[in-house]
């Protein structure tokens, strides 16, 4: 109890976070997933729940299990983390998309087993659905925080980012960087406005990452009174 209480700069605020990496089903024992630890968005999760929120956070897979002391909604699919956000949508103040959504999905998922056969086999792959840019696109008094992990040429893809999902924020990495990529407990980002950099974060712990970006979005989300 040395540690300095934090400031409830969250309190009576609804925060909700996605996290890990969506599966797509291609039959019962196979899916498609992205490379996600789950570690940034419960790190977020934490540090608003630390700041007074109310955290809901909606996880899909992640390699470490979701904290026990907070509200987890758990999914599988794109499509089921875009239902269970919208249900959390109307009344949320801070929404936050760490999640590593999977940008397609098997056309078709099988009921059984697909069966080994010929020497080439080819996958026909549809779209999901945009989760964020939805949600920028229907947003009124949320503030919305996107996340952009890339291999190279982070800042320009970050900002078309954010322009085009109509985020409040857009926090990117680079994670072919060292201690920035998957599965650390690290992180590097940079946090971006519409107008550009608004502050590039050294190399910290995750959980220390996560503090610094909600004490951005705690100054500006609606109503903020710093
Ligand atoms: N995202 C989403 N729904 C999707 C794809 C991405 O909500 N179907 C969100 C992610 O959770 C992240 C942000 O959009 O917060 C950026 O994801 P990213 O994969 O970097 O961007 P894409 O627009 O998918 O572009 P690309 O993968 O081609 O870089
Ligand atoms: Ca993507």
């Amino acid at each position: 109890f040395a540690q300095q209480e934090k400031e409830k700069t969250l309190a009576g605020r609804k925060v909700v976070i996605t996290a890990g990496g969506t599966v797509e089903r291609i039959d019962p024992v196979r899916y498609i997933t992205n490379d996600s630890s789950g570690k940034m968005g419960f790190a977020l999760a934490r540090a608003a729940s630390r700041l007074g929120a109310e955290v809901t956070l909606i996880a899909a897979k992640t390699d470490v299990p979701p904290p026990p002391d907070l509200k987890v909604v758990r999914v599988q699919s794109a499509a089921d983390m875009y239902e269970a956000v919208l249900g959390e949508w109307a009344d949320c103040d801070i929404l936050i998309k760490a999640a590593a959504v999977a940008d397609y999905r098997p056309a078709e998922r099988a009921e059984t087993k697909i069966k080994k056969a010929g020497e080439r086999m080819t996958l026909e792959l549809v779209k999901t659905i945009d989760i964020l840019e939805t949600l920028g696109r229907s947003k009124t008094t949320q503030f919305l925080i996107g996340f952009a992990a890339e291999t190279g040429n982070a800042e320009e893809y970050a900002k078309d980012k954010l322009a085009r999902k109509n985020c409040d924020l857009i926090v990117a990495n680079d994670v072919a960087e060292p201690g920035a990529g998957f599965g650390v407990d690290t992180n590097r980002v940079s946090v971006y406005d519409r107008n550009g950099l608004v502050e590039s974060l050294p190399l910290m712990s995750k959980d220390d990452a996560a503090e610094r970006i909600l004490d951005i979005a705690a100054r500006r989300a609606a109503g903020a009174l710093l």
